[in-house]
């Protein structure tokens, strides 16, 4: 079997989880589905994100995908249990906030989650949250956050981090990035909050996804370097170089 791993988030934020998977899953083929278009998904119902997911991922079906990665936090949150249900012979890997991950290494530090509030409201990331508690963990919902860093707005994004992160300066000792864009900002957050101790989920998830397509003999054993398909839901010109500069560059 040599068919493509279908990956979606709403932009280019997921570029931090390909790059993960990338590290260790070099001879895969790839599509990323970058959803500008409908960016950002933090604020919007439980409906329609799952209607949004529900179209990417019949496209990446029509496209013959063997697993399909949601490298979106709140796209995991709100939709994967909808998409399992109906589409039982499909494989899904979802990213969620590496709450779990404080807990196995740091468990007794003073822990800042940022997430966008649909992320933070969710059913399925409160019942993470209750399972790994150290009641010492402050929830911080970044509406708006995801936005401007999908906009590459430099100023605003300094804005937003001083208005908003600057209480926690030297308050906190591990901030959890539950949102795929976050990653991208993480030296102006570490800017603002002083030396913090960052988790991601990507590298995770990229781990998990290798075991689960070996699991299921899906992994492709070519030994060439696979190839990388990027297409943006508005087309943007612009997000692709972005998309690209980020999975080299950084
Ligand atoms: N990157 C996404 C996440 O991980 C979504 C950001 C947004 O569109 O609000 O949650």
């Amino acid at each position: 079997m040599n068919n493509s791993i279908g990956v979606f988030d709403s932009g280019i934020g997921g570029v931090i989880v390909l790059k993960e998977i990338l590290k260790i899953l070099p001879n895969e083929n790839y599509i990323y589905f970058s959803d500008s278009k409908n960016n950002p998904y933090g604020d919007k119902s439980d409906k329609k994100i799952i209607e949004i997911c529900d179209n990417i991922v019949k496209y990446f079906i029509e496209r013959k995908c063997k697993a399909i990665v949601i490298a979106c936090n709140t796209a995991s949150a709100k939709a994967v249990d909808f998409l399992r249900e109906k589409y039982p012979k499909e494989t899904f890997i979802a990213i969620e906030p590496a709450y779990k991950m404080v807990y196995d290494k740091s468990f007794d530090k003073q822990t800042l989650i940022m997430a966008t509030k649909g992320t933070i409201e969710s059913e399925k990331f409160n019942s993470l949250y209750e399972k790994y508690n150290n009641h010492k963990t402050i929830l911080l919902s970044c509406s708006g956050l995801a936005d401007i860093i999908e906009e590459g707005e430099t100023s605003k994004i300094d804005n937003y981090l001083n208005k908003n992160l600057k209480k926690y300066a030297g308050k906190v000792n591990n901030v959890v990035l539950g949102c795929t864009h976050y990653p991208l900002i993480q030296d102006k957050i570490k800017n603002v909050l002083g030396n913090v101790e960052f988790f991601n989920g990507a590298p995770y998830l990229a781990k998990h996804l290798k075991e689960i397509l070996k699991e299921r003999q899906m992994l492709n054993e070519s030994n060439c370097k696979g190839n990388i398909e990027f297409i943006d839901s508005s087309d943007s010109e612009l997000k692709k170089q972005r998309f690209f500069k980020y999975l080299i560059n950084k």
